[in-house]
This record gives structure tokens, sequence and C-alpha cells, in this order.
């Protein structure tokens, strides 16, 4: 019997929103849109030229994915060589989707969509910045189904100001009355640099995010999703795999402006801006910016680090047991695997830090 080749997945980056969302600080630009046809092109010739090996797993992120002409994407898409059963996201607004966006995608070879939903209660979306209205978020869902796309995730945040707890449960319900397989939950983070930095009242409070993130975890594990990842729960079989690539530090290579790549313990981004990257591409240039190779030790607290926060949890024989038993109630051992505790999983960066 052949043994599986290992997993190897292609990243494309699509750095155009309609609107800034004024918490993110990801590379993506709301006064681009007249770059999209050359953008989309350059990628292409950029994907052509890398002559990849068949890949597992492609995710097109954002950015805004589904701000561009689905046939500008799916030229991309065709040009990616896949495995058979290959695993192939597009994250989306659920704004911009109908059902002939997700006939498309189908078509297409998408097998995966991520809806941003963020919250299901209209002043939350507003206290985030968001333009999108919850029955939106419904008649994407729909498409979903609609299309025969095998599967998909919702995102939501936690945490903004002005969202009680009432408010939490509110969004909790509504996104599982859609029987999502897969749903991430983020806390709220504070961008450097975002609008939401600069606005202290509306940064979010340690306790409340606790409490916001132990109501997720209830509600989706009563409803059969298992937490895999501190922040990702999906029914098994449903788990991302692009995401399980980079949680274990595999290969993967990333198209576009801003978009990085990891081989073998070297990572290395592209140049941030559309522009810079659409004339690298048409000027036969390298796309890359910068890059750095990671020595044993960083690779090993990164893998520490990243490990952790999985439900497969690491062997217990790699700490010493005097760190394991400080940190009682924070971490579990079954076996030969420790685990984060769900106290732990609210402390996983310290809890790594007194691991390692
Ligand atoms: C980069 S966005 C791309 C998807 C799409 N543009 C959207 O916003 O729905 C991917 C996800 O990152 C999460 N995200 C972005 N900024 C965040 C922040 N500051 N704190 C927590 N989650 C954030 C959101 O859940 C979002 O759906
Ligand atoms: S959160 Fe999504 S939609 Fe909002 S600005 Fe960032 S990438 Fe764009």
């Amino acid at each position: 019997m052949s043994a599986e080749p290992d997993p190897f997945g292609v990243y494309l980056h699509i750095p155009f929103c309609r609107h800034r969302c004024d918490y993110c600080a990801f590379a993506t630009w709301t006064d681009r849109d007249h770059l999209i046809v050359e953008y989309m092109r350059a990628l292409r010739a950029d994907v052509i030229r890398a002559d990849l090996p068949p890949v597992s797993s492609v995710f097109v992120g954002g950015g805004t994915p589904t701000r561009v002409d689905p046939e500008l994407l799916l030229d991309v898409l065709a040009s990616i060589p896949v495995v058979p059963g290959a695993e192939v996201t597009v994250e989306c607004n659920p704004d911009d989707v109908d059902d002939s966006m997700y006939a498309a995608y189908r078509a297409g070879g998408v097998t995966r969509v991520s809806i941003g939903v963020q919250s299901m209660v209209p002043t939350v979306l507003q206290g985030l910045g968001r333009a999108h209205v919850p029955a939106n978020v419904r008649r994407a869902v729909d498409a979903v189904h609609s299309s025969g796309i095998p599967t998909f995730n919702l995102d939501l945040i936690y945490g903004a100001a002005g969202e009680s707890l009432d408010d939490w449960w509110r969004t909790l319900d509504a996104v599982l009355a859609l029987e999502p397989p897969h749903v991430s939950a983020y806390a709220l983070t504070v961008e450097a640099g975002t609008p939401l930095a600069a606005d202290t009242p509306r940064h979010p409070d340690d306790d409340d995010l606790a409490d916001k993130y132990e109501a997720a975890d209830d509600a989706l594990v009563a409803a059969g999703l298992q937490n895999y990842e501190i922040s990702n729960w999906a029914i098994p079989g449903h788990e991302c795999r692009h995401n399980l690539l980079y949680w274990h530090q595999g290969d993967y290579v990333g198209f576009g402006s801003a978009a990085h790549s990891h081989h073998d313990g070297r990572r290395w981004w592209n140049v941030r801006t559309p522009e810079r990257y659409i004339s690298a591409v048409t000027g036969g240039e390298s796309t890359e910016a910068a890059g750095e190779t990671l020595d044993a030790e960083t690779r090993r607290l990164e893998a520490l680090q990243l490990t952790l926060r999985m439900r497969d949890g690491v062997p217990v024989g790699s700490f010493d047991r005097a760190d394991v038993e400080q940190l009682d109630g924070l971490v579990e051992v079954t076996g030969d695997t420790l685990r984060l505790t769900r106290a732990g999983r609210l402390l996983a960066n310290e809890v790594s830090l007194r691991l390692r």
C-alpha cells in the first residue's frame, strides 16, 4: 500500500473589500477595485509559472473573494492542479452571495465556503462596523444548500462593545438554527493601527470574553460540534484541512499581495500592495518581499504552541513532570497525551510559555 503524500496547500489572497471593518488589520483595500481584473490575471500567471504539483487544499481568503467576478476567480482556481478529493475553500461576505455565484463555485470545484457572519444581532454588527444584515446570512446558507457545495463554515466574533451575553446567545442560537457543520468563533482582537485600537472604551473585557467563550463551547458542543482547535468547532469529518495544515506546520505556498508561504522551516511573504504584486508578476520578477528561516528551537516552540491549541494534544513525555503538575486545572493528561482543559484553552499562550 502506498503512503498518503504529505498535505500541501495553496493560499490565494484577494485584497479587495467594499468597506473596511474598523477592527480589521488584514492587507485589504476599499479603493482599488479598478485593479481587480489585472490582479486576477496576475494571480493566474503567477500560479502557472510556479508549476505546482497537485495540492491537497486551496484556501481563497482576503479581503473579500466574493467581491471578484466568479469567472475571474474560477480561472485562477482552474490553473491550480489538485489531488482527487482536495478541499477548496472560498471566504465569503454574506452580502455578495447568491444562488448563481455558488452554482458557479460548485461547478468550478469549490468544496467549502466560509461565511463571515460575526453576529446575528443588528446592533452588534453595527458596533463592529459591519454592513450586512442577518437575513443575508440565512440567504447565503440557503444558497450553499441549493448549490450542492458539500460543506461550510460560519465565522463569528464575540466581545464587541455593546454586545451583552444575551446578544451573544441570540447569535449562537440563530447560527445553530442554520445547522452549520463548522463554526469559528474568535474573540475580538484589538489590532494596532485600526480605528478600534484608537477607541479604548470599545476594547473588549477579558472576563466578558471568557464568559462568551464558555457559552460558545456549551452551545456548539451541545449541537454536536467538537472543539478541535481553540477557536474552531466542527461536526467530525468537517474540520478545515487547510487550517490543520497550518497548525501542523505543513508546507503551503501563498499567491497574491501580502500572502505568506512556508516550506520546511523557511517562511516568506509577498509584497504588500496589489500594485506592486501586479508589477512584479508582469515584469517576470519575484513577488517575495522578505523571508526567514526558523532555527530548530523556534520551530519546536511554535509546534508546541500550535499543537497545544488542538484537541489532539501533545505527547506528555516532551515535558518536565514538575512543569505539568504546576498547571493543574489548565491541562489534563490521558494516557500519553496532554491536552488543555477548557480553563486552559482560555489561557493557552500562558500555558505554552510555562511548558517550554
Ligand atoms: C479576514 S476576514 C475575511 C472574510 C471576510 N472579509 C469577512 O470579514 O467576513 C476572516 C475572519 O477573520 C476574523 N477577524 C478579522 N479581524 C478580526 C479581529 N480583529 N478580531 C477577531 N476576529 C477577526 C473575522 O471573523 C473574519 O470573518
Ligand atoms: S473583516 Fe473582512 S470585510 Fe471587513 S475589512 Fe477585514 S477583510 Fe474586509
